[in-house]
Formats: structure tokens, sequence, C-alpha cells
């Protein structure tokens, strides 16, 4: 990924503390798909598409940074967490898992790419448009990308919440890794992404 740009500092208390009405909203969607325990991949993506019905609910949360990709969370409990994703140009993720969580996500502004790993080289290509939504479950790898729209915005909900990320790397002889993140730890771009083309 090419920045041209200084990175801009982000203040943790914006990305994790959503505007109280906000949440409060988003939290009566979740429980409307009344799940005992964690959401599967139907409840998740119907979720993402009842959030995304409501523009007032994620536009606030939108951030047009051509430095870095930014993220809000809108919602979390000790089920789910969910977050609105802003991307420029340039901007994308590597390849990565979200370890135990599943996972829905769904574009509501501008296109994204997003790509499975085909091996032993190349990708699938998804270019996701308004209203697309892709889920996965626990293992499930993709990287995710800009196409058009300054931002490009999406929805993802995960659950349980995200709390690890794995990331693929390969190293100098071609050894594939895969590294344990934080999963509010920004994904870098300097994974098995360069090897598989864009
Ligand atoms: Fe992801």
């Amino acid at each position: 990924m090419v920045r041209s740009e200084a990175v801009v500092r982000q203040e943790w208390w914006d990305v994790l503390r959503p505007p109280a009405d906000l949440a409060q909203q988003c939290g009566q969607l979740v429980s409307q798909q009344q799940a005992e325990g964690p959401l599967d991949q139907q409840k998740l993506s119907q979720l993402v598409r009842s959030i995304a019905d409501k523009p007032e609910l994620w536009k606030p949360l939108v951030v047009v940074d051509p430095s870095r990709r930014r993220y809000r969370l809108i919602y979390e409990d000790d089920r789910i967490d969910v977050w609105v994703l802003s991307w420029m140009p340039g901007q994308g993720t590597g390849f990565h898992d979200h370890d135990h969580s599943e996972v829905a996500l769904m574009c509501v502004q501008g296109t994204i790419l997003e790509k499975q790993m085909m091996l032993p080289t190349g990708a699938s290509r998804i270019e996701m448009t308004p209203g697309y939504v892709r889920t996965g479950g626990a293992g499930y790898i993709h990287a995710v990308s800009h196409i058009e729209g300054e931002p490009a915005v999406s929805l993802h909900a995960y659950s349980p919440p995200l709390i690890h990320v794995g990331q693929y790397v390969v190293d100098g002889n071609g050894i594939l890794e895969r590294q344990i993140e934080h999963g509010r730890r920004e994904l870098m771009d300097h994974t098995i992404e360069s090897i598989v083309g864009e």
C-alpha cells in the first residue's frame, strides 16, 4: 500500500466510544435478533442489514482519512461487536481470519473488494456494492480493500466479539505463518496480500 500522507493519530476514545444514542438504537436491533448466546451468520447478516437501513445510525461514524483505514465501534456487548469501517483509495487489509468469531460484513457506500485466498497462488474477487453482504464462520479467511467511494463504507458484525485476528504472512522462504493480533489493532498490509496481487 502506498501512503502518501502522514498517518493521522487516532483517538481510541473516539474509536471505542460510540454516541450513546447510536449504541442504544443499535442495541435494540441486536435484541430483535432474539439470540440467547452468540449470533450465527444468518442473524449477523440480518443485523447488519437492519443497521444499514438506518443511515442515521452509521453515517455519523464515517471518517474521511486518506492516511489510513478508519473504524468506529457502533455497539458491543458480551456476545457481539459491530463496527463502521471507512475505506479510502489504497486502503485495505491483508488476508486474515477472525479467530473464534463469526462475521457478517455489508457494503453500505461505495465499492469494496473482498478476496479469498486460492492456493497455490491467487484469490477470488468479489466486488461489494451497497446492499451486498458476505458472511463467514470461525476460520473464515479474507482480505478486503477499497475500490470506489471517498470513503467506501462497510458494516462489520462479529460474534462472539472480535478478540483476536490471525494475519497471514509469508517469510523470505515462502513459508506461510499465522500471526495472532489483537482484534482491535488495525490490520496492516504486510501480509500474503502482496504475493497474490491485486
Ligand atoms: Fe475481516
